[in-house]
This record gives structure tokens, sequence and C-alpha cells, in this order.
């Protein structure tokens, strides 16, 4: 495949990765009610503003929860990547989320290997992923960066990442993607 057909590889150098803020509730809850991002989640059901601004509120507020969302050059957000801490076994749960209209262009790969970079720099532990077995494009995405089958329960796959400490990251991050969300908020919009 070459660089004009795999819009992946193009937009690699300008794909910044912030800490999600307020001012991305309205895009995020527009993604989650997306019919295809409903059907592939183990919770299909429509959510309201109001239910999700208090989950929302309450994600940014916790310490073992990282949300990013990966925005281009043109400040367009392209999707998001959330970790969650298990606070038990120290391992972290990765979910992602493309912008409906970002879909298909082959960006979920890098906007994953670039938020595992991102998230490295805070906590470095084991990633895992449950993925419906139907969900091809986003077990193709997981298999890219490095995640193998480890579990299956059902129509859920279990996807897990191992990293040795000490590793090198995977893809180092530019001073782009490492200066502080807070100080780039007002610049992307
Ligand atoms: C899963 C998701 C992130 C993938 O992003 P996408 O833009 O649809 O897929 P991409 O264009 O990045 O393609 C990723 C890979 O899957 C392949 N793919 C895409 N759609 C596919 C389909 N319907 N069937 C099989 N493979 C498919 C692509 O060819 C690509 O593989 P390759 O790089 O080996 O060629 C996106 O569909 C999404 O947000 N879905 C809703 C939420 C979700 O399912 N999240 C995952 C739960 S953990």
């Amino acid at each position: 495949m070459t660089a004009e057909s795999d819009p992946g590889s193009k937009i690699t150098e300008s794909l910044r990765i912030l800490r999600a803020s307020e001012q991305d509730a309205q895009a995020l809850w527009e993604w989650r009610n997306d019919a295809l991002t409903r059907q592939m989640s183990v919770s299909e059901a429509q959510v309201d503003r109001q239910t999700h601004e208090t989950w929302y509120r309450k994600l940014l507020a916790n310490p073992d929860r990282y949300l990013y969302v990966g925005c281009l050059e043109t400040n367009e957000r392209i999707g998001m990547c959330r970790f969650d801490l298990d606070t038990n076994s120290g391992d972290a749960e990765v979910s992602i989320n493309l912008n409906p209209a970002c879909r298909g262009k082959r960006l979920s790969s890098p906007l994953l290997a670039a938020a595992m970079s991102r998230f490295q720099l805070e906590r470095r532990t084991d990633l895992f992923a449950k993925i419906k077995r139907s969900n091809l494009a986003s077990i193709r995405c997981f298999a890219a960066n490095g995640f193998v089958l480890d579990d299956s329960d059902g129509e859920l796959l279990r996807y897990r990442y191992h990293i040795a400490r000490g590793d090198v990251l995977l893809d180092p991050p530019t001073s782009q993607t490492l200066a502080p969300a807070g100080t780039q908020s007002a610049e992307r919009r």
C-alpha cells in the first residue's frame, strides 16, 4: 500500500494526543451513541446527555482513568482512546472509538499506537482489550499494535499487550504529543 492510498501513514506526523477535557464531552457523547459504537459495545443502549455528563465528569476526576483524544493539525478530532486501570491487577483496559466521520480510513491503528505511547509516559502497565468477535476492524487494529488473543468468553475476545518493564517506548513522542493538554486545548480550537 502506498502513502497515497493509506491515509493512516500520512496523518501519523500531524496526530496529536491530548488528555480529554470538558470541551470534548459533546463529541464523545455523539460518538458513543453512534450505531456501530453501540453495536460493538458491551452495553448497546443509547446514553442520554445527563447520564453521559455525570459519567464524564467522574471519569475526568478519576486518577485511574486516562482518556485521550487524537487531533489533526486542522484540530479535527479523529477519535478517542481510553485506558482504565484495574487497581487489583495493575493492568489497564483499553478502548477505542473513532469519530464516525473518520472511519474506514485506516486511522485506528495510528491512533491506538500514539495513545499507547502517550499512556506509557504516565503508567507502564500491561494492557488488555475486550472485543466482540464480530468486530473485525477492531481486532485488526489491536493485532497491528502487538495485542495477542489471550482469552474468550462467549462473543467477547480478550486481547493482551504485554509490556516488558524497561522496554523502549513503542513510538517515541514528539514535542507536540508531549505538550501538557491544558496548554494545547486553547490552540486546537
Ligand atoms: C474499531 C474502529 C476503531 C476501527 O476503526 P476503522 O476506522 O473502522 O477501521 P480502519 O479503517 O482503521 O481499519 C482497521 C483495519 O481493519 C480493517 N477493516 C476495516 N473495516 C473492516 C471490516 N468491516 N471487516 C474487516 N476488516 C475491516 C482495515 O482494512 C484495517 O486493516 P489493515 O490495516 O490490516 O488493512 C472503529 O470502527 C470504531 O470506532 N468502531 C466503534 C467502536 C469500537 O468498535 N471500538 C472497539 C471496541 S474495543
